[in-house]
C-alpha cells in the first residue's frame, strides 16, 4: 500500500458517497490516445479543423473522416483495469446502499463497456450521431457513407460530442455538480485539469469538504490543490485501491 494513505482507504470505507471524474488518461492503457500528451491528438490534429461547427459545415468529408476513423480505433480497444476497478468499486458501494457517481469527459464508451453504470458524460458519446437539424440521434448510422444524413429529415448526421464552442448540457452539468458537492471522496482520475467546466469539479468538491484525490502520473494544472496525489497509472493503482477497500 506504498502508493497511497491508509487515511485514504480509511476514508472510502467510511465514505456514504464517492464521485469520481476521468478524463483521457484513464482510456491511454487501452490505446487510446489522450489529447495533449507527447502522443496526443492536439498534438497532430488542431481542434479548429476538426472540433467545431464551423469546420464541420465548411469540411464535413473532413470532420467525418476523422471521427469515423476514432470510432473505429475506439472500438477495437477493450476497457483496462482502471475502468474494471471502478465498475468494481460502483458496484461496492451500491452493494452497501451507498451513492457512487462516475462522471466522465470520454467520449470513447469504455466506462459502460467494463460495466459502470451510473455514468454521467459530460462531452457526449462518440458512438453516438445526431442530426444537425432535428436532433434525432442515433447509434445505428451508416457507415458506408461519406456523410451519415438523418433517416427522420434527410439532414446531416453529425458526433454526438461537446465541440469547441458549444455549451454542455445542462442537466448533466447540474447533476455533476450536485454529486461533487455532495460527497465525501472525489476522485480525479487521468485528466489534465485544463478544460472547464470538468476543472472546476474538483474545486467545488473540495470547498464541500470532500476528501480530494488525483490520480496521474503527471501532475495535473490542479494538483497542488488536492488532498491526495497518487503519481501512477490509473490502470495500476485503482485495482491496487479496490483491493485494499475490501480487506
Ligand atoms: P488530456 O489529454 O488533456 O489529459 C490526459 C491526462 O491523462 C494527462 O494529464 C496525462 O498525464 C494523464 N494520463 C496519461 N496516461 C495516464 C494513465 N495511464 N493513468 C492516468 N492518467 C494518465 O485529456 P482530458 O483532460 O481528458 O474534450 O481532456 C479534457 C477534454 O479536452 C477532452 O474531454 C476533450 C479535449 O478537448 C472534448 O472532446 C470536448
Amino acid at each position: 500500500m506504498e502508493n497511497f494513505s491508509t487515511n485514504l482507504i480509511n476514508k472510502l470505507k467510511n465514505a456514504n458517497s464517492v464521485t469520481v471524474l476521468t478524463g483521457a488518461g484513464v482510456s491511454a492503457e487501452s490505446g487510446v490516445p489522450t489529447f495533449r500528451d507527447k502522443d496526443g491528438l492536439w498534438n497532430k490534429f488542431s481542434p479548429q479543423d476538426l472540433a467545431n461547427m464551423n469546420s464541420f459545415l465548411k469540411n464535413t468529408e473532413l470532420v467525418w473522416e476523422w471521427y469515423k476513423w476514432r470510432k473505429n480505433l475506439i472500438s477495437n480497444v477493450s476497457p483496462n483495469a482502471g475502468h474494471y476497478a471502478l465498475s468494481e468499486m460502483e458496484e461496492y458501494y451500491t452493494n452497501k446502499g451507498k451513492k457512487f457517481t462516475l462522471i466522465t469527459q470520454n467520449v470513447d464508451d469504455l466506462h459502460k463497456k467494463s460495466g459502470s453504470k451510473n455514468i454521467l458524460e459530460l462531452h457526449g458519446n462518440i458512438m453516438r450521431s445526431r442530426c444537425i437539424k432535428c436532433n434525432y440521434s442515433t447509434e445505428n448510422m451508416d457507415n458506408e457513407k461519406t456523410i451519415p444524413t438523418c433517416i427522420q429529415c434527410g439532414n446531416y448526421l453529425r458526433p454526438d460530442v461537446v465541440w469547441f464552442g458549444e455549451s454542455l448540457s445542462e442537466e448533466i452539468l447540474d447533476k455533476a455538480f450536485e454529486e461533487a458537492e455532495n460527497c465525501d471522496v472525489f476522485f480525479s482520475i487521468g485528466t489534465s485539469s485544463l478544460v472547464y467546466p470538468a476543472a472546476m469539479l474538483p474545486v467545488h468538491a473540495r470547498d464541500e469538504d470532500a476528501y480530494i484525490v488525483e490520480i496521474n502520473p503527471e501532475r495535473s494544472a490542479l494538483a497542488y490543490l488536492f488532498d491526495e496525489e497518487i503519481n501512477k497509472k490509473s490502470g495500476e493503482i485503482l485495482p491496487e485501491i479496490m483491493q485494499e477497500l475490501k480487506k
